[in-house]
């Protein structure tokens, strides 16, 4: 260290602790301020190679249980400040040997560690889909906010996590990973998971720095293909898919990752419009941007850049703050400015923006205030955050469909035959985007334990795997029917293996795979009555079953507590409460199909009609199960739906109010949900928007007034001219339990 830079740094650390003491008095923006003082005073003392080095970012070649990184020539990087982060290193004893490399550099510029937080730790988390599926807004938060609390603890920094991007093809593995259809559900989950991951704030010792990805329309790949491009109107972008990024914009998320495809033609790596003009622009985002992995450098297969020098130059210049992976930045940015190709003022906006972000982290005032071995040892087996995971898988089970009230379960059934590849299966629980531990198989609940637990000892459990999961064998058919026809209630699980949702996941038949559907036939030829759950990262297409078999779970990947969830789902300790948040198609030549369309010209009357009006000839245009659909234990009914008024000026409001009543004979919950259509517009709405839910608990018998006011401000959308207003005239609004299922009345907006 220069005795320059120890006595600058020794006052800044003084500057920031007495800004962290007096920060309860500080305003935020006086807060914000000193921190840029000190973020500027830091710049001051770089050279431009150690600019560039706070601009790169590396894996770490991290294991479970393996080393921190291989490559010698990285821990030299480190060593000399040529490195601003680097992913994919957890654990205390980890972080902290990379650290203490980074200590070792010239200016002591502490490491970011960024990780995959996507849907838990220590503790997985029902995947993020699985998640919306429960529309709590407080058990997203919380989870997230548990995810945080144990990675925190084990030395991780940040989060790329949240993805909030919309997704309306099921072919697209990365499905699972976010929050489903729909928009405006997209950005309340996007907002409650940013300030679950952040927490009290950055620099809280259980909070991490958060990441909007993937910036932006990544969802929205041609084909459901990942990595494709992607070419949008201006109006869907914007009313589709920019909200819920705008979203955790304002909920105060530290970073953007950008995304792989290209949008319009233009990677969003490379992108002025996504990342200056809107983001850091109209947006005014103060954080930083990452690149996703190696996207850069991708920019040349784009055939955007010719080779990763023009690519560095396109980044850096369109917004992208930190290279992931490709080395272009480190590589090139030096000749760029050089050959006065690349302004220097923008590599000093990119490292000021990342110092700021470690310094709010707290880390300039001690790097290894992460690496604490004791916190890391109480976050590790917390008993606590297993008891939230498994209330939270249990919110997000959806009831496809009960018929005869097969369920619940009564707990003095004699004989239970459970057969299908998940039933005993361990880490299938998990789902992508999870991690592998060296103890899971002894921690991770099967469905076949949490029955086993749930049942009276008198009960008697039967197993036969059935099949494999995709596979073309039936070997095992003639077991599993045996043991059915030995059973009083068959539970058959099936569905998808974990690596089959995910990353690169992407799948042009997204039907029950392998000969899954033909055990289920077979077992329901045997005349018992049948349960079928469905795990999965994606809607699977499950037709005959759908129509066949009485009682139907949607099981997702629910996590470390999966087995337990899954028992009291079936036994009835918890009534399942989940609405699907994306629909589910017939087929795959229906994709995309999805609740919020427009009308068309030529809308069909009814599935029959086919009259030259928009329809399949071959199929129904409705998907087999509805956004927002879900079924409870109990039943509910609406009536008396009323208004306020007939109409209403902007500045005032409208109320929309009806009974609803648990006709059932279980306590349950219902998500209301409140739908709104504009029916004549400067450009063409949808048939229905979402525009409110609540969630209500009503007693068996028990009825209750629910109501939702309607405002203007809820009623705007893009015009032609990408202006955002509402427009005067008459609308439907709708409520009922699923995007299909509604009661309508209709208002008007006057002026
Ligand atoms: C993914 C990102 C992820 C990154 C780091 C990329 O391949 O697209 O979402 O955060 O890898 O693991």
């Amino acid at each position: 260290m220069t005795t320059s830079f120890k006595n600058i740094c020794t006052f800044t650390i003084l500057i920031f602790c007495v800004a962290v003491c007096a920060s309860q008095n500080l305003s935020k923006s006086s807060r914000e301020k000193a921190i840029e003082r000190k973020a500027d005073s830091v710049l001051k003392l770089m050279t431009l190679d150690e600019k560039i080095g706070q601009m790169n970012q590396y894996n770490g070649d991290w294991e479970a249980t393996g080393p921190i990184t291989y490559d010698g020539d990285k821990q030299n990087q480190i060593r000399k400040g040529m490195l601003g982060s680097i992913l994919n290193v957890t654990g205390v004893e980890h972080t902290r040997q990379l650290q203490e490399m980074a200590m070792q550099s010239r200016l002591k510029i502490p490491l970011l560690f960024g990780q995959d937080i996507i849907h838990g730790y220590r503790t997985t988390f029902p995947i993020p889909l699985a998640e919306a599926a429960s529309w709590d807004l407080n058990a997203i938060k919380l989870s997230a906010r548990i995810a945080a609390t144990e990675s925190a603890a084990a030395g991780v920094h940040w989060t790329f996590a949240p993805m909030v991007d919309i997704a309306r093809d099921p072919r697209w593995g990365r499905i699972m990973e976010g929050a489903g259809e729909d928009t405006w559900l997209g950005s309340l989950i996007a907002k409650a998971r940013v300030e679950g991951f952040q927490g009290n704030g950055l620099g809280s010792l259980d909070a991490l720095m958060a990441c909007a990805k993937h910036f932006a329309a990544y969802g929205a790949a041609v084909g459901g293909r990942d990595y494709n491009s992607v070419d949008m109107s201006q109006r869907a972008l914007w009313e589709i898919y920019l909200p819920p990024f705008k979203a955790a914009e304002q909920a105060g998320v530290a970073t953007f990752m950008n995304s792989f495809n290209d949008l319009n033609g233009i990677p969003a790596t490379g992108n002025a419009y996504l990342q200056r003009e809107i983001l850091k622009g109209k947006w005014n985002f103060k954080g930083f941007v990452v690149s996703d992995w190696n996207s850069v450098g991708e920019m040349i297969p784009h055939g955007y850049a010719k080779d990763n020098y023009e690519a560095a130059m396109e980044a850096v210049t369109a917004g992208c703050d930190m290279d992931m992976e490709s080395r272009s930045y480190i590589k090139n940015l030096s000749k760029l400015v050089s050959d006065g190709k690349l302004n220097p003022s923008l590599i000093d906006d990119a490292v000021k923006r990342i110092l700021i972000k470690k310094f709010e982290m707290g880390l300039f005032d001690d790097p290894f205030r992460f690496c604490n071995v004791e916190r890391e040892k109480q976050q590790w087996n917390n008993p606590s955050n297993l008891e939230k995971e498994k209330q939270m898988a249990e919110k997000t089970i959806v009831l496809l469909k009960n018929e005869n009230q097969i369920l619940p379960l009564s707990r003095q059934t004699k004989t239970i035959a459970l057969i299908g590849p998940f039933i005993k299966s361990v880490r299938d629980n998990l789902g992508f985007w999870s991690y592998i531990w060296p103890d899971d198989t002894a921690r991770i609940i099967t469905t076949w334990k949490g029955i086993q637990e749930k049942i009276n000892k008198d009960s008697k459990l039967l197993y036969a795997k059935g099949c494999n999961i995709n596979d073309s064998s039936t070997a095992g058919f003639a077991e599993a029917v045996e043991i059915a026809r030995q059973a009083d209630i068959v539970i058959i699980q099936v569905g998808e293996a974990p690596d089959m949702s995910g990353e690169a996941k992407s799948r042009s038949n997204i039907h029950l795979p392998g000969m899954q559907e033909e055990l289920v036939k077979a077992i329901q030829a045997t005349g018992k009555p049948v349960v079928v759950m469905i795990n999965a990262g994606r809607p699977l297409i499950f037709n005959w079953t759908a129509d066949h078999v009485p009682a139907i779970l949607y099981t997702w990947w629910l996590g470390t507590e999966a087995g337990y969830a899954i028992a009291d789902v079936l036994f009835g300790d918890y009534n399942p409460s989940a609405k699907l948040p994306i629909s589910f198609p017939r087929s795959e030549g229906q994709i995309p199909v999805y609740y919020n369309h427009y009308n068309t010209g030529r809308p069909a009357k009814n599935d029959n009609d086919l009259n030259y009006v928009s329809a399949y000839t071959d199929l129904p245009n409705d998907p087999k199960f509805p956004f927002g659909y879900g079924l409870s234990y109990t039943s509910f009914s609406y009536s008396d739906m009323d208004l306020s008024g007939k109409s209403f000026k902007a500045g005032d409001s409208i109320s929309v109010s009806f009974n609803l009543t648990n006709t059932g004979k279980f306590v349950g919950t219902e998500t209301v949900q409140l739908y709104v259509q504009d029916l004549v517009g400067s450009v063409v709405r949808p048939v229905k928007e979402l525009k409110g839910f609540q969630q209500v608990v009503l007693k068996t018998g028990e009825s209750k007034k629910i109501t939702f006011t309607i405002t203007a401000d809820m009623l705007r959308f893009y015009n032609d001219k990408l202006e955002y207003g509402f427009e005067p005239g008459d609308f439907k609004v709708f409520v009922g339990s699923n995007s299909r299922d509604v009661k309508e009345a209709s208002f008007a907006l006057i002026k």
